[in-house]
């Protein structure tokens, strides 16, 4: 990847800027076919339909306002919003490749005292928005894959996603020009729904696997500057497993060492199940519709199952049993992104 954008301070060394971040909430995906995306992720995966924009659709099963954005804009021209706010950045590397991970934080106050911090610390924020229903501040990466730091502005986001066309509701947002709203809005017990007919019931996406560069300044950066907790990282430094407050389940990261430059940046993504009764529905679901599952985890760590997108992207099903971060450094390299 060519892009490097560091964000780490002047002197070198990652400053605690520590985002108050609760957990994974989103993937946003360059998709090839925007259709065909949907027909998988909703059909098969079992993710609902909560709106769309002119270049994307956004699916969600009540976990947040969505799970997944699926861009189907297969560019990197710029796009604007309704107020001629930029909205995209160059960070487009082909269809299958991460558009940003969302990750959720604790409040609209806490990110704007972290954003502060951030600015002391010479790091470049990319943009600052308002979703309608968030306040969001996006920035690169070491290896330059994008995130955004969102905090939920209303419990009631179904108001705006609520299934029809969502791409309005966005415009810039100065996040030091007016107090601050200190109150929480994620939803603590969202109303899950399932997608009728498809063979997954999933509740929402809680982990990603990413390759990097190096891991241990990746940690710098998720740690210092993204506020994750840092759960473990393998003696030979290999890979890293790292954790939001809300501690959803043992990890919402695993940092994987590139083994070439083209890998930096591949992601992968994993939808938790409400039990195991429901790996074991959709098990048999998928069966009924003669889809095969790839690989499957059944041991003292997880259950899971994989299916691959259209776009060669691998999604993991999973309940989790017990948090055995050392586990990985026993796993081949080339299979880690599954077994992590
Ligand atoms: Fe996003």
């Amino acid at each position: 990847m060519a892009m490097t954008i560091d964000a780490t301070s002047k002197s070198g060394t990652a400053p605690s800027v520590r985002f108050p971040t609760r957990r994974l909430g989103h993937a946003n995906i360059y998709v090839s076919d925007r259709d065909r995306a949907f027909a998988f992720y909703n059909g098969i995966c079992g993710f609902d339909m909560v709106g769309h924009s002119k270049s994307s659709y956004f699916l969600s099963n009540g976990n947040s306002h969505h799970d997944f954005g699926l861009n189907g804009s297969g560019t990197n021209e710029p796009r604007y919003g309704a107020d001629g706010t930029l909205k995209s950045v160059a960070n487009y590397r082909g269809p299958g490749t991460l558009n940003h991970l969302g990750w959720e934080t604790a409040n609209q106050a806490a990110l704007v005292e972290a954003y502060r911090r951030a600015l002391d610390a010479d790091i470049r924020i990319q943009r600052s928005l308002y979703h309608g229903g968030s306040h969001a501040l996006y920035l690169f990466d070491p290896d330059g894959v994008y995130h955004e730091f969102y905090a939920d502005a209303t419990l009631e986001w179904r108001k705006i996603f609520s299934g029809g066309d969502a791409s309005s509701v966005t415009e810039g947002w100065d996040p030091l020009a007016q107090p601050a709203d200190p109150t929480p809005y994620w939803d603590p017990k969202p109303v899950w729904v399932a997608v009728d007919k498809a063979p997954i019931a999933p509740r929402r996406i809680s982990r990603a696997v990413v390759y990097v560069s190096d891991v241990v300044k990746l940690i710098a950066f998720y740690r210092d500057v993204g506020g994750l907790d840092l759960m473990y990282l393998a003696r030979d430094k290999s890979y890293a497993y790292l954790r939001g407050s809300a501690r959803q389940s043992g990890f919402d990261l695993c940092l994987l060492e590139a083994e070439h430059a083209d890998q930096v940046g591949t992601y992968g993504v994993a939808a938790e199940l409400a039990d195991e009764d429901a790996v074991s529905r959709a098990e048999a679901a998928l069966a009924r519709t003669g889809i095969a599952p790839g690989r499957r985890f059944d041991d003292a760590r997880k259950r899971s199952f994989f299916l691959t997108d259209p776009d060669q992207v691998p999604i993991e099903f999973f309940v989790e049993r017990t948090a055995d971060y050392e586990a990985l450094g026993r796993v081949d390299s080339a299979l880690r992104r599954y077994a992590a």
